[in-house]
Protein backbone atom coordinates (compact mmCIF):
# COMPACT_ATOMS: atom_id res chain seq x y z
CA UNK A 1 0.00 0.00 0.00
CA UNK A 2 1.56 3.41 -0.95
CA UNK A 3 2.54 5.54 1.92
CA UNK A 4 0.76 9.35 2.09
CA UNK A 5 2.97 11.83 3.91
CA UNK A 6 0.83 12.91 6.67
CA UNK A 7 2.37 16.90 6.03
CA UNK A 8 0.82 16.49 3.32
CA UNK A 9 -2.75 16.04 4.56
CA UNK A 10 -4.57 19.06 4.82
CA UNK A 11 -7.78 21.15 5.58
CA UNK A 12 -9.91 22.41 2.86
CA UNK A 13 -11.61 25.32 3.08
CA UNK A 14 -14.92 25.37 2.01
CA UNK A 15 -16.75 28.06 0.71
CA UNK A 16 -18.90 30.10 3.08
CA UNK A 17 -21.55 32.19 2.10
CA UNK A 18 -22.32 34.89 4.75
CA UNK A 19 -25.82 36.33 4.42
CA UNK A 20 -25.72 40.26 3.97
CA UNK A 21 -28.31 40.83 6.62
CA UNK A 22 -27.10 38.99 9.32
CA UNK A 23 -29.22 36.15 8.15
CA UNK A 24 -26.46 33.64 8.93
CA UNK A 25 -24.32 31.47 6.79
CA UNK A 26 -24.41 28.87 4.30
CA UNK A 27 -21.08 26.57 3.44
CA UNK A 28 -21.12 24.47 0.41
CA UNK A 29 -19.50 21.76 -1.43
CA UNK A 30 -19.76 21.11 -4.88
CA UNK A 31 -17.83 20.05 -7.98
CA UNK A 32 -14.05 20.29 -7.40
CA UNK A 33 -13.75 20.82 -3.97
CA UNK A 34 -13.31 16.93 -3.67
CA UNK A 35 -11.21 14.67 -5.51
CA UNK A 36 -14.02 12.00 -5.76
CA UNK A 37 -17.51 12.01 -6.31
CA UNK A 38 -19.55 11.61 -3.31
CA UNK A 39 -21.28 8.23 -3.11
CA UNK A 40 -22.13 8.26 0.50
CA UNK A 41 -22.80 10.70 3.67
CA UNK A 42 -23.11 9.62 6.96
CA UNK A 43 -22.69 11.47 10.34
CA UNK A 44 -21.30 10.71 13.69
CA UNK A 45 -23.39 12.43 16.80
CA UNK A 46 -24.08 12.20 20.70
CA UNK A 47 -20.60 10.62 20.73
CA UNK A 48 -19.13 10.67 24.35
CA UNK A 49 -16.20 12.72 25.18
CA UNK A 50 -14.73 9.68 26.38
CA UNK A 51 -15.42 7.72 23.42
CA UNK A 52 -13.44 6.96 20.13
CA UNK A 53 -14.26 6.08 16.81
CA UNK A 54 -12.99 5.34 13.40
CA UNK A 55 -9.54 2.65 14.56
CA UNK A 56 -9.59 1.57 11.05
CA UNK A 57 -7.61 2.10 7.38
CA UNK A 58 -9.37 2.13 4.33
CA UNK A 59 -7.94 0.14 1.58
CA UNK A 60 -10.06 2.52 -1.69
CA UNK A 61 -11.84 4.74 0.15
CA UNK A 62 -11.58 8.50 0.27
CA UNK A 63 -13.17 10.74 2.76
CA UNK A 64 -13.97 14.06 3.47
CA UNK A 65 -14.71 14.89 7.32
CA UNK A 66 -16.28 18.09 8.28
CA UNK A 67 -17.34 19.42 12.11
CA UNK A 68 -20.82 20.55 11.40
CA UNK A 69 -20.96 21.91 14.71
CA UNK A 70 -18.52 21.24 18.10
CA UNK A 71 -14.96 20.01 17.90
CA UNK A 72 -13.38 16.61 17.74
CA UNK A 73 -9.68 15.75 17.40
CA UNK A 74 -8.81 13.36 14.50
CA UNK A 75 -5.26 11.30 15.23
CA UNK A 76 -4.17 10.11 11.56
CA UNK A 77 -1.62 7.50 11.35
CA UNK A 78 0.32 6.29 8.04
CA UNK A 79 2.32 3.60 9.95
CA UNK A 80 5.43 5.64 10.55
CA UNK A 81 4.47 9.14 11.41
CA UNK A 82 1.27 10.10 13.92
CA UNK A 83 -0.52 13.60 13.56
CA UNK A 84 -3.19 15.26 15.30
CA UNK A 85 -5.54 17.33 13.61
CA UNK A 86 -9.06 19.44 15.46
CA UNK A 87 -11.27 19.71 12.97
CA UNK A 88 -13.59 22.77 14.90
CA UNK A 89 -15.15 24.72 11.60
CA UNK A 90 -18.16 24.13 9.53
CA UNK A 91 -16.32 26.12 6.82
CA UNK A 92 -12.95 23.63 6.55
CA UNK A 93 -12.61 20.15 5.80
CA UNK A 94 -9.94 17.40 6.42
CA UNK A 95 -9.17 15.46 3.22
CA UNK A 96 -8.39 11.60 4.48
CA UNK A 97 -6.77 9.45 1.42
CA UNK A 98 -7.12 5.91 1.30
CA UNK A 99 -4.65 3.84 3.14
CA UNK A 100 -4.52 6.49 6.00
CA UNK A 101 -5.42 5.09 10.12
CA UNK A 102 -7.59 7.58 11.60
CA UNK A 103 -9.36 7.63 15.31
CA UNK A 104 -11.61 10.09 16.31
CA UNK A 105 -11.64 11.37 19.84
CA UNK A 106 -12.63 14.26 22.47
CA UNK A 107 -15.51 15.01 21.14
CA UNK A 108 -17.32 18.23 22.62
CA UNK A 109 -20.85 18.20 23.91
CA UNK A 110 -23.07 18.60 21.14
CA UNK A 111 -20.38 17.71 18.38
CA UNK A 112 -21.47 16.71 14.68
CA UNK A 113 -19.16 14.79 12.14
CA UNK A 114 -20.02 15.01 8.65
CA UNK A 115 -18.61 12.65 6.59
CA UNK A 116 -18.75 12.58 2.96
CA UNK A 117 -17.04 9.29 1.33
CA UNK A 118 -16.25 8.05 -2.42
CA UNK A 119 -17.99 4.62 -2.10
CA UNK A 120 -20.72 2.60 -0.81
CA UNK A 121 -20.56 0.70 2.21
CA UNK A 122 -18.01 -2.38 1.94
CA UNK A 123 -16.54 -3.97 5.16
CA UNK A 124 -14.32 -5.53 2.51
CA UNK A 125 -12.86 -2.13 2.53
CA UNK A 126 -11.76 -1.79 6.07
CA UNK A 127 -8.20 -2.48 7.89
CA UNK A 128 -9.44 -3.18 11.27
CA UNK A 129 -6.39 -4.60 13.26
CA UNK A 130 -3.51 -2.09 13.67
CA UNK A 131 -0.93 -4.93 13.39
CA UNK A 132 -2.58 -6.14 10.12
CA UNK A 133 -2.12 -2.42 8.53
CA UNK A 134 1.34 -1.90 9.66
CA UNK A 135 1.78 -5.31 7.53
CA UNK A 136 0.20 -3.76 5.06
CA UNK A 137 2.38 -0.33 4.93
CA UNK A 138 5.63 -2.13 4.94
CA UNK A 139 4.60 -4.16 2.02
P1 LIG B 1 -17.67 2.02 11.75
O1 LIG B 1 -17.26 2.41 10.38
O2 LIG B 1 -16.88 0.96 12.45
O3 LIG B 1 -17.75 3.31 12.69
P2 LIG B 1 -16.60 4.23 13.27
O4 LIG B 1 -15.39 4.03 12.42
O5 LIG B 1 -17.14 5.60 13.19
O6 LIG B 1 -16.35 3.87 14.69
O7 LIG B 1 -19.18 1.61 11.69
C1 LIG B 1 -19.94 1.31 12.85
C2 LIG B 1 -21.03 0.32 12.47
O8 LIG B 1 -21.93 0.91 11.54
C3 LIG B 1 -20.49 -0.94 11.83
O9 LIG B 1 -21.23 -2.03 12.32
C4 LIG B 1 -20.78 -0.75 10.36
C5 LIG B 1 -22.00 0.14 10.35
N1 LIG B 1 -22.01 1.07 9.18
C6 LIG B 1 -22.92 0.85 8.17
O10 LIG B 1 -23.72 -0.12 8.20
N2 LIG B 1 -22.94 1.72 7.10
C7 LIG B 1 -22.10 2.76 7.02
O11 LIG B 1 -22.15 3.54 6.02
C8 LIG B 1 -21.14 2.97 8.08
C9 LIG B 1 -20.18 4.11 8.04
C10 LIG B 1 -21.15 2.10 9.14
Amino acid sequence: MKQIDLDKIELIEIRKISDPDGRGNLSVIEKDVLPFVIKRVYYLYDVPSSSSRGGHAHKKLQQFLIALSGSFDVVLDNGTQRRNMTLNRPDRGLLIPNGIWRELEHFSSGAVCLSLVSAEYDESDYIRDYDAYLERVKK
